[in-house]
């Protein structure tokens, strides 16, 4: 859907503020002491379009730009993004050699991975971040390993084909800052560290921190953080340590129109499974958005919505396309806008309360918001 079929708001749209994600990428700069920001924009920005928070993070001094997969990191650059970009997550036979010709820099984390992008260089050397696994289990070597994928790096890196220019690991705890397991993880990254440099290896940029740990523990900031939900001004830590007392702004406002409001009987059944009835006459609007947007299913009986300024509430199952919100005895009619998640600060839902009806994270919140949402970018500054 091209943007100029969708003028404005008519059915539905997510109104990006480019002036906060440049608030909240210059706040997470500020926490810094000598650290570079590495600000992580996969899965679309968590929702909010890859490009234009790409550009705006580098407006307001984001060194590096992080991306999961290799299509995203080539997007950025064909874009035009000619700054670091850092790409993390590959699997065998991707065109790795695209990647290197573009300047990305890749992770590896077994001494195949290493011979791969070695394969894969034709002009200027890879540059390479070893990941070490230091208790997630997800990517990364395992210590037992490590000294192997150092030696597979250390031979290309002789031959001319591989730059190592990080070592790099991820926190599966941050969130909760006193947990143990942060502690276990910054010991075992910091002996992986050692181990690289008794093989001679200059570990180029050490890094470890997701937002959580840039924003709560700054031992793990070493060369570079990468923060990625905090850039969009929502909480990694949720409602424990809400986003205004960090400092950060919601990016994102999730708005819709009414596609029907009618008054409905005491006892009509509302959406498939009948799972909510009226207990009393109630005026109930129609949202134009469902599941198929991106709206979690499990928020049925329970999403937060502000129409008219009152916080009111949807009732019954989200639908793929719809769903229905209980104006009570609201005056409202069909057109009038409703705001599902936005900032807070008028009063609406945020996507944290969106989060807790659906029993998961404000991450999944904002980044599930499909391409049927068109998004809206306010506050742009051209470069
Ligand atoms: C490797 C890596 N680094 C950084 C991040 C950013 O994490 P967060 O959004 O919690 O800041 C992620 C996201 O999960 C990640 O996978």
């Amino acid at each position: 859907m091209s943007e100029s079929l969708v003028p404005s708001l008519l059915r539905a749209e997510a109104v990006v503020d480019l002036a906060a994600v440049r608030h909240n990428v210059a706040t997470l700069r500020a926490r810094l002491t000598s650290a570079e920001l590495m600000t992580v924009v996969k899965a679309d920005a968590y929702g909010h379009g890859m490009v234009p928070v790409a550009r705006a993070a580098r407006q307001a001094g984001a060194d590096w730009i992080g991306a999961a997969v290799l299509e995203e990191a080539l997007q950025l650059r064909a874009a035009g993004d000619n700054g670091p970009i850092f790409c993390w997550l590959t699997t065998p036979g991707e065109p790795l050699a695209q990647a290197i010709a573009n300047d990305i820099d890749l992770s590896a984390g077994a001494p195949w991975e290493i011979d791969e992008i070695a394969a894969g260089v034709t002009e200027r050397p890879a540059r390479v971040h070893l990941k070490i696994d230091t208790g997630m289990s997800r990517g990364g070597a395992v210590p037992e390993e490590w000294p192997a994928l150092i030696k597979a790096a250390l031979e290309e890196q002789k031959s001319g084909r591989v730059v190592i220019t990080g070592i790099w690991s991820h926190l599966a705890s941050a969130d909760e800052p006193k947990s143990p397991a942060n502690e276990a993880q910054l010991e075992t990254f910091t002996a992986a560290v050692d181990v690289a440099e008794s093989f001679g290896i200059d570990p180029g940029f050490k890094h470890l921190a997701n937002s959580a740990a840039t924003l709560a523990l700054p031992e793990t900031h070493f060369d570079l953080v990468r923060p990625g939900i905090a850039t969009y001004g929502l909480s990694p830590f949720g409602h424990a340590l809400p986003s205004a007392e960090l400092g950060l702004r919601p990016a994102m406002t999730l708005k819709a129109r009414l596609a029907m409001v009618k008054r409905v009987p005491a006892g009509a059944g509302v959406s498939y499974g009948l799972t909510w009835t009226a207990p009393r006459p109630s005026t109930l609007g129609l949202i134009p958005i469902g599941y198929g947007d991106g709206l979690p299913r499990h928020a049925s009986n329970g999403g937060p919505v502000q129409a008219r300024g009152h916080r009111r509430t949807v009732v019954g199952r989200i639908c793929m396309d719809q769903c229905v919100v209980n104006l009570e005895d609201d005056e409202a009619a069909a057109g009038d806008e409703v705001v599902l998640f936005g900032p807070g600060t008028g009063g609406e839902p945020t996507a944290d309360d969106w989060a807790d009806a659906a029993g998961t994270i404000n991450y999944e919140i904002v980044t599930r918001l499909g391409p049927r949402i068109p998004r809206r970018y306010v506050n742009e500054e051209l470069d």
